[in-house]
């Protein structure tokens, strides 16, 4: 494990290799064979997210099985057009994955891989770890009661192993501990915190390791802009160096709205990863446009918080792209800390937005529309290169 900071040439050095890898291997053959196959004319004439930002970052984004498991959709070519890196939403948590002690599903997640494989994407497994999501009776299993430590210590080593196991060599990229941190920079009190201690942080990253030595292992959490949370971070990261514990990368969730966040708060945090020698992420960027809610609230439908449900004004939607051209714009600046951007889903009908934190609003926080055609917001983010 190397965990000693890396000058800005070493990391831009090892930044320009790992690309290589993925952007000049054959990505040329690749595109003429995903035009070929989507006679796609538009792709064809124009610069895609991908291409247009080789220089800069990988363009990732996530998917859902419904692009995967119908290969040949307008979905799925949007997919291969425009994207290099690509992320699975749900089929990695712990309830789809691994619903009961003995039963593992994985079809989707094989799906996955094979799908990123043939486009030759890069490819990240998400998460490992969290709070939710989880298994009923993982924790609280009436039948059982008195799960001890040492037990759910067991389980979950067992879990990562052999998640990470399976697909050694396949998965670029782990988010091995998703949320750990609170709002208030303490650690956040949920089942594997009570139950085990913050310990279960640093040993998930050591189990990661050991399955699969080569690939990048990260952090993940949301409003790591947040200067408490940022900090957290930070103090976790010195622990894990000076304990030789193996991480390389920080996933900044950036689910952010047209106010949130402050832009050079975002910046303080990839600057302070940065600093400790860490790779940083953008790993489930969206901009909602929606009125907002507390975290931690979540209200029942009204429609006063759904104003947009038959259309995005003109106005808004140049709101929306000024803020994704600002967003990008300090990504751009700070392209040599950052390794890869990934949208949180391709167009706003899939987004998890219309449904949270409020049920059955219609957002637009994509980069494409309901019709898969690129927004306003992407012309603005594609301009910029
Ligand atoms: C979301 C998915 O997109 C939804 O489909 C699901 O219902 C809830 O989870 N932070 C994360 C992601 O790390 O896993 C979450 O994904 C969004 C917030």
């Amino acid at each position: 494990m190397n965990c000693s900071p890396l000058t800005a040439n070493e990391r831009l050095e090892k930044k320009i290799l790992s690309r290589r890898r993925f952007l000049k291997s054959g990505g040329l053959l690749l595109t003429v064979g995903v035009l070929l196959r989507t006679g796609s004319v538009f792709a064809a004439a124009e610069r895609q997210l991908r291409d247009a930002f080789q220089d800069d970052f990988l363009m990732g984004t996530m998917i859902d099985p419904v692009v995967y498991l119908r290969e040949g959709s307008e979905l799925a070519g949007v997919v291969a057009r425009e994207f290099n890196s690509l992320t699975a939403g749900n089929i990695f948590k712990w309830d789809h994955i691994h619903p009961t002690e003995k039963h593992w599903n994985w079809a989707h997640a094989d799906a996955f891989v094979e799908f990123g494989e043939k486009y030759r994407m890069h490819l990240v497994g998400h998460p490992l770890v969290w709070h939710a999501q989880l298994p009923i009776g993982l924790f609280d299993n009436p039948a059982k009661p008195g799960q001890t430590p040492a037990i759910l210590t067991e389980k979950l080593q067992q879990h990562i192993t052999r998640i990470v196991d399976r697909y050694r060599g396949r998965i670029h990229v782990w988010d091995v501990v998703n949320e750990a941190i609170a709002e208030d920079g303490n650690w956040y009190d949920n089942h594997w915190y009570q139950k085990l201690g913050p310990g279960y942080i640093a040993s998930s990253f050591r189990w990661a390791r050991e399955a699969d030595p080569a690939a990048k292992l990260l952090y993940n959490d949301f409003n790591l802009w947040d200067e408490r949370k940022r900090n957290k971070t930070v103090e976790m990261i010195k622990f894990f160096k000076s304990e030789g514990v193996p991480i390389d990368g920080i996933g900044i969730q950036g689910h952010m709205g047209l106010n949130y966040p402050d832009l050079k708060e975002l910046e303080n945090s990839i600057e302070a990863f940065s600093r400790e020698g860490l790779e940083v992420h953008i790993s489930e960027l969206e901009v909602d446009v929606l009125p907002t809610v507390p975290i931690g609230e979540f209200p029942q439908y009204r429609s006063e918080l759904d104003p947009y449900k038959d259309g995005l004004p003109k106005e808004v939607d140049q709101k929306l792209a000024q803020r994704y051209k600002d967003i990008f714009s300090s990504l751009i600046k700070y392209r040599d800390n950052i390794q890869r951007v990934t949208l949180w889903g391709v167009s706003d009908d899939r987004s998890w937005k219309n449904d949270f934190p409020v049920p059955g609003r219609t957002n637009y926080p994509l980069l494409f529309d309901r019709n898969r055609q690129p927004k306003r917001a992407y012309d603005a983010v594609i301009k910029l290169k």
